[in-house]
């Protein structure tokens, strides 16, 4: 059995199959239908003089969509960054499905269940597309020059399933564009069938159809029981398809809300300052935050 061609396959079919299948059913994400799969508690961090975040608290459900919404340098990709493992908060906890996670490293974050997709996308832009996409998975430490044919059969299908349109998967990732990268980026976030995403401007680069396909990837991920955090500012690419948004200004947490209680000029008021945001000093209570 060719271990690289099965777990392509499951993964292919995993993503089709399950996006018809009523969400939470496989028992692999939460703790319970009100846990958070993953929470930040009081988490600070700082770049040398640079207060990047201060107090921060989330929380993220399975079965939905967070979006996390701020000016540039607001925080949000430190944020992504310190559930992913690249950096080290200075303060607070990372909890995930209700444990504390000591010290988050990019492989924790993978044993953790939690895949993500960068701002700078993490790309190499020597290597092919297909060795991009399996880039860091166990299975390549597995002979990947064994399972070369398997490995670009299983790419060229799940970019195909997702409508990615890339000349080869056999092209180095540098003759891409820019939004074909991006493409690339999410289907690498997707393959591994983790059951938390993390997308940090997963539009930024791309026209309106890719848009529209990420969305239905990201809402595709929602109904197969993932917990989705994406990161845009697209506002309306949030309203569109975020159940809650976390309104975050110069490191710290604004606001809180459903997506139906948040209208435009609320966020955009909470993102520059011009609304009065929550009161910082209740950040840590269950009040502030909203479920759908
Ligand atoms: N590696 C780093 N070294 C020094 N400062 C950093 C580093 N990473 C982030 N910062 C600083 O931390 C703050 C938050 O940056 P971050 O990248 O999280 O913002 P952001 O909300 O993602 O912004 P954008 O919307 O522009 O992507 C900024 O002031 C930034 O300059
Ligand atoms: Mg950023």
């Amino acid at each position: 059995m060719d271990g690289f061609g099965t777990d392509c396959h499951a993964t292919t079919v995993g993503f089709t199959v399950l996006t018809i299948n009523p969400r939470g059913d496989d028992g692999t994400v939460g703790s319970g239908p009100s846990a958070p799969v993953l929470e930040l508690r009081h988490v600070a961090k700082s770049f040398g003089h640079v207060v990047a975040l201060r107090a921060v608290e989330m929380r993220v459900y399975s079965g939905e969509i967070l979006a996390l919404v701020g000016d540039n340098g607001a925080g949000k990709s430190t944020i992504v960054k310190i559930l992913a493992g690249v950096y080290q908060p200075d303060d607070g906890e990372i909890r995930v499905r209700g444990t504390v996670v000591r010290r988050m490293n990019p492989r924790m974050a993978g044993l953790s269940g939690i895949s993500t997709v960068f701002q700078d996308l993490g790309l190499v832009e020597t290597l092919d597309v297909a060795t991009n996409m399996y880039l860091g998975q166990p299975l390549t430490r597995f002979g990947i020059f064994a399972k070369r044919a398997a490995m670009y059969r299983g790419a060229a299908i799940t970019l195909r399933d997702l409508q990615v349109r890339v000349p080869s998967v056999r092209i180095p990732v540098a003759e891409l564009s820019g939004g074909q990268r991006q493409s690339v980026a999410v289907a690498r976030a997707i393959l591994v069938d983790h059951p938390i995403v993390l997308m940090d401007e997963p539009t930024a680069a791309l026209g309106v159809r890719e848009t529209r396909q990420v969305g239905k990837i990201i809402d595709n991920l929602k109904d197969m029981g993932k917990a989705v955090v994406i990161v845009s500012h697209d506002l309306e690419f949030v309203l569109e398809h975020a159940d809650r948004v976390q309104a975050m200004r110069l490191g710290s947490v604004r606001g809180v809300r459903r997506r139906r209680d948040f209208n435009r000029e609320e966020i955009v008021g909470l993102i520059t300052g011009l609304v009065a945001g929550d009161d910082p000093s209740q950040a840590r209570g269950d009040h502030l935050e909203v479920r759908s």
